[in-house]
């Protein structure tokens, strides 16, 4: 059997601030299912230890004289097996894992993230004392590439799979910080981690990797061209032949609008008509009008320039012109937050804005909402319009990465084929966008070809089953190599 360590900096649900977690809370536990012998790797958070049962112990390490400890617990609502890195660096900061309440990053992020990738390579090559160690080392994101550089320090190695959940975040750290991180100096190069200038950390795993992988095909073409490389581009086209897209899946039990606990009114596609007592129930909820003649439409995600705010913002008022009704739940920059709550303020029937992460809202969001928004300027994958289009929720969507590949545009021929599962709209102009929600909201007027459209969404299958069977075949190939 196959010995995979997934090592990644959150994990729903034992800690989640994005997309990230709900991958590294679901895909483990289907690759274990299907055969592998799988450990995901997470920092012991503070939050984490006080959510939990008291895990056990695994053992203690010192790890570049450092004393620390590995805990084992489950992954909630899995049988993964989870070690816990417990320092002090981790255990004793509450609140967010990655910033401070004002959303400045924890001052010593560098060393943080250092350790981690210090304690999944020792584990990686065999050095931690464990009597476990993988066949394959599969890290995520920019927090544990340099687990990857260290990992290929050793001739005795597993294989490396480095996947780019994105690129907007490479971990740039200053040159004294990398003197301070103690790293081999010639990691200090163009060829290794060094970035105009500064240390990344993303570049660890981009660089060394046996395998890259990112969260959707086209997301896969765009990052090896500028823009969408964000400066990468040249080396992640060097890298073309190790740089494979597979299509995030979704946690199909977690997200089910048939046995979702969240809901006032669960259902599936044969009763999708149940779906408007959870639009009526969260008009009450957020105080809009209790309205059934406008379709309402949902945002859930984190509220900055990526997720195509200034998209939305200047036509504010034409949107809900359209006429719809309009709740977003989101927290990010103050900016956006502040003009949001501001047009809610001034528009209280039409539009409620929630500036709060919460788990309980997004899903009802999703069950309530009949559009939702996501016009990204770049998207990885994303999983709100997945979740969306299980829900019966049409999501309207930019085409770019993983959106590109997962929503198909309701015009004559997709409608007339049955493939239509919401709108799409080229490019990152406001007007587009406009025109791409009156489009929805004229077919929302027609009840019963909206229902097709509904439907063919809920019909798609974007459960992990697919996906994983392509991480095993990387796997595969990475260890046959
Ligand atoms: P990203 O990882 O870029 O933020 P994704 O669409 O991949 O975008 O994933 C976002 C995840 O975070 C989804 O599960 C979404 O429901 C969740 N999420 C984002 N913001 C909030 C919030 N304010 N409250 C609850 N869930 C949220
Ligand atoms: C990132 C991306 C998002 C993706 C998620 C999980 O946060 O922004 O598009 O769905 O990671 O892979």
């Amino acid at each position: 059997m196959d010995r995979l360590l997934f090592v990644a900096s959150e994990a729903y649900p034992l800690i989640k601030t994005g997309g990230l977690a709900d991958v590294a809370g679901s895909l483990p536990e289907v690759l274990r299912q299907k055969g592998m012998d799988v450990r995901l790797l997470l920092p012991a958070y503070q939050h984490v230890l006080e959510s939990i049962d008291p895990p056990a112990l695994v053992a203690d390490m010192e790890v570049d004289g450092d004393a620390l400890r590995i805990l084992s617990t489950r992954l909630p609502g899995t049988k993964v097996d989870t070690w816990l890195l417990e320092h002090p660096l981790f255990s004793q900061r509450p609140g967010n894992p990655y910033h401070d309440s004002h959303g400045a990053p924890w001052p010593d992020n560098a060393d943080r993230y250092m350790l981690l990738c210090r304690v999944a390579a020792a584990i990686a090559t065999g050095e931690a004392g464990l009597d476990w160690r993988p066949d394959v080392l599969h890290c995520n994101d920019w927090h544990t590439g340099p687990a990857i550089a260290l990992t290929h320090l050793r001739e005795q190695r597993p294989r490396t799979v480095f996947t780019i959940h994105s690129l907007a975040h490479m971990g740039l750290f200053d040159r004294a910080t990398f003197e301070r991180l103690r790293l081999p100096q010639h990691f200090w190069s163009d060829s290794a981690l060094e970035f105009y200038g500064q240390c990344s950390f993303i570049k660890g795993g981009l660089v060394y990797a046996d395998y890259i992988t990112t969260v959707s095909p086209t997301y896969a073409t765009e990052i090896c061209e500028s823009p969408g490389g964000m400066g990468l581009e040249g080396l992640l086209s060097q890298r073309r032949d190790r740089l494979v897209g597979i299509l995030n899946g979704i946690d199909s039990q977690v997200w089910n609008p048939a046995s979702d606990p969240y809901l006032v009114q669960t259902y599936s596609q044969e009763s999708v008509a149940d779906k408007a007592r959870n639009k009526a129930a969260l008009q009450a909820d957020l105080g809009l009008a209790s309205l059934d003649d406008r379709p309402l439409v949902g945002l859930v995600g984190r509220l900055v320039e990526q997720k195509g705010l200034e998209l939305i913002l200047p036509v504010l008022a034409d949107i809900l012109a359209c006429p719809v009704q309009l709740v977003i739940l989101g927290t990010g920059e103050p900016r956006y937050e502040q003009q949001l709550k501001a047009a809610a303020t001034v528009n209280p029937d039409a539009m409620a804005v929630v500036l709060a992460y919460d788990e309980s809202l997004a899903h009802r969001i999703e069950a309530a909402a009949d559009v939702f928004l996501m016009p990204s300027l770049f998207e990885p994958c994303g999983l709100n319009q997945l979740y969306s289009l299980r829900y019966g929720t049409l999501p309207l969507v930019r085409s770019v990465g993983g959106l590109a590949d997962t929503v198909v545009d309701s015009n004559p021929h997709t409608l007339a084929d049955g493939s239509a599962t919401g709108f799409v709209f080229q490019r990152p102009d406001a007007a587009e966008l406009l025109a791409a929600l009156r489009r929805a909201c004229a077919l929302w007027y027609e009840q019963s070809v909206w229902r097709q459209v509904q439907l063919n969404a809920m019909s798609q299958d974007f459960s992990w089953q697919q996906s994983a069977n392509r991480y095993l075949q990387l796997y595969n190939t990475a260890t046959d190599s």
